[in-house]
């Protein structure tokens, strides 16, 4: 049994061996489906990360969390072409499949997801998940395919992978609300978990495109976190006034020569729209370019977190 398994995966799957653990990986949706399906019918409970790959330990940590939740751990690893726009970084977004594979044996994970872009975008392909509302703020401004990219490849993913939960990052915290809406619109039978934002020890948050800074940027950068540390001392202080807020953490911003603001915002955490008033918690969200490198973060103001 155990040898025609073998044989079966070597044939079809690359099959990834460390210390005697094994991680599947699966590059075609037809292979992931199946297996999905057979894990189902043992009643297994699968739980899927979806990623871009290059990771770091942002993912590791919902990873770590999916460990927890079911028997059977997916991670997806695929760089989407339908959430970057032309001019943005799909050719130079950092990749680097093998050390992706050891980081996530080391966490737990079973099997990786990490299929072509023709595999999943076969020629003709036209069919997109497009939100009304959501995507009208923050990140869907500056970025206007981004959204309809994220929701209808993880709706893709979803049908691939099966997984009964999914787990994503509050650093990217409009698309975590994006997926929640989703999945109530659409009534996908998956429950959508959020796992809290990794940083460096300095405070920068955990990202992928960190990696583009150079030394000089990588210290301009901690301007985020260090304008939303602010912004929430404030807000403790007593400060109510959206805009205060907001002016003050953009002059900090600013008085850094490598940035530039695409949106600094407080907003209300289940629509997004700005709120004038702090008087309940609210999110704070900010968009910031250091040289070329465009950073999110973002912070609950008002609250015990
Ligand atoms: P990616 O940027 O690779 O992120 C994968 C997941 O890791 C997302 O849910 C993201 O919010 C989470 N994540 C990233 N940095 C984090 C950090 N510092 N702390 C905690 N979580 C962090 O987000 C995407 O990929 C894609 O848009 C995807 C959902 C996979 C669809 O293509």
């Amino acid at each position: 049994m155990t040898a025609g398994r073998l044989i079966y995966v070597r044939l079809r799957n690359i099959r990834y061996l460390t210390r005697g653990e094994a991680i599947e990986i699966i590059r075609t949706v037809k292979e992931m489906q199946a297996r999905s399906d057979s894990l189902r019918r043992n009643g297994k409970k699968i739980v899927l990360v979806p990623t871009m790959g290059f990771l770091h330990e942002g993912h590791i940590s919902l990873i770590r969390k999916g460990r927890e939740l079911g028997d059977d751990l997916a991670v997806s690893i695929f760089v989407n072409p339908a959430q970057f726009a032309p001019e943005e970084d799909f050719d130079s977004y950092p990749r680097g499949f093998w050390k992706d594979c050891q980081m996530t044996e080391k966490a737990g994970v079973n099997a990786i997801f990490a299929p072509d872009a023709r595999e999943l975008y076969a020629q003709g392909f036209q069919t997109y998940i497009r939100l009304e509302k959501l995507p009208m703020h923050l990140c869907g401004l500056s970025r206007p395919v981004f959204f309809r990219g994220v929701a209808t490849v993880v709706s893709k993913l979803f049908n691939i992978v099966k997984p009964h939960t999914a787990i994503f990052g509050e650093k990217d915290f409009q698309q975590l609300q994006v997926i929640r809406q989703m999945v109530k619109d659409l009534n996908f039978d998956i429950e959508i978990m959020g796992g809290p934002i990794v940083r460096e020890p300095d405070g920068l948050a955990m990202s992928s495109r960190n990696t583009y800074l150079t030394p000089e940027q990588r210290v301009q950068a901690l301007c985020l976190y260090q304008s939303l540390k602010k912004a929430q001392e404030r807000v403790i202080s007593g400060v109510t006034d959206a805009s205060d807020i907001i002016k003050e953490a953009s002059a900090f911003i600013l008085s850094h020569s490598q940035a530039v603001i695409d949106y600094a915002a407080v907003c209300d955490p289940e629509t997004l729209e700005d709120v004038k008033r702090i008087d309940k918690p609210v999110i704070m969200a900010l968009a910031v370019k250091i040289g070329k490198t465009r950073l999110i973060d973002n912070m609950m103001l008002g609250s015990e977190k």
